[in-house]
């Protein structure tokens, strides 16, 4: 599945940056966005995962996200995720950027893990002049009326703590995406169609620095022609393999 370069590549690697999308949560059953049953090909996402969405209809929104949890909450992550939490014991320094907000990287045991998009289950004031800081989604379960809750700060409505479409991702998250990219030495592209900027630059950045940038995804996408390796493959089959070959885990 993997040419002996990569994987003597991905062993001599002292640093290694990973980036996932929703192609890796596909395995635990969470519907991606461009796929066939697709969120966005279900839901008009400019409907829903939008500010102005938010402005219009804070309880829709509100009731979207809810709605998403319900099915995320039962989901498992899956091989791949694992495979993921196992590289990273075993490289020297290893950096994992999501754009997934499922949470299924930590429950995994990934550790240094930056979510480009947010996180689900964490909750935000949506009032750009408070400083709340996000918190746990639990932190609301009160009986919820009216919806979506307000902030205890400021009387703002509250809001999932995710990247919205037109929304510019966390400062912090993207210098610290770049930092990482920077200084790795091997890089993996699990999972997602590379459509959505900045995310979808950055195997492109390592690429151009010369790092070996590895591409897992059972379809072509603009990266397979252009990276060093494209496995067409599921995350969860490839990478727990990936992890034996090159670390000869039993
Ligand atoms: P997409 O739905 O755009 O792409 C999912 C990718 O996963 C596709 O390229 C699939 O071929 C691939 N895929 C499907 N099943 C897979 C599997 N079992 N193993 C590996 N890959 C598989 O999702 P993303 O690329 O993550 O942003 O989308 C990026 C962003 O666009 C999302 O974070 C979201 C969306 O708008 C925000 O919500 C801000």
């Amino acid at each position: 599945m993997f040419s002996r370069e990569a994987i003597a590549a991905l062993k001599a690697a002292r640093s290694v940056f990973v980036l996932t999308g929703a192609g890796v949560s596909a395995d635990s059953g969470v519907p991606t966005f461009r796929g066939t049953g697709g969120l966005w090909r279900n839901y008009q996402a400019t409907s829903l995962a939008t500010p102005k969405a938010f402005a219009n209809n804070p309880k829709l929104v509100w009731e979207f996200y809810s709605y998403r949890r319900k099915i995320l909450a039962p989901l498992k992550p899956n091989p791949g995720h694992f495979a993921i939490a196992s590289l990273e014991e075993r490289v020297s320094s290893f950096t994992l950027a999501t754009q997934n907000i499922d949470n299924l990287h930590r429950i995994a045991g990934s550790q240094n893990i930056i979510e480009l998009h947010g996180n689900i289950w964490e909750v935000r004031c949506s009032s750009s002049t408070c400083k709340n800081a996000a918190e746990p989604w639990e932190n609301c379960q009160v009986p919820l009326s009216p919806l979506p809750p307000l902030c205890g700060d400021c009387g703002g409505h509250l809001r999932p703590n995710v990247v919205w479409f037109g929304e510019m991702l966390n400062p912090a998250a993207l210098s610290a995406s770049m930092r990482a990219i920077q200084e790795a030495d091997f890089f993996i592209v699990v999972g997602t169609s590379a459509l959505v900027q900045p995310a979808s630059r950055m195997p492109l950045m390592a690429h151009e620095a010369g790092v070996f940038v590895l591409e897992i995804n059972p379809e072509p996408t603009e990266l397979s022609k252009i990276v060093k390796e494209s496995v067409q493959e599921t995350s969860g089959a490839a990478l727990p393999l990936l992890v034996e070959e090159a670390f000869a885990v039993q």
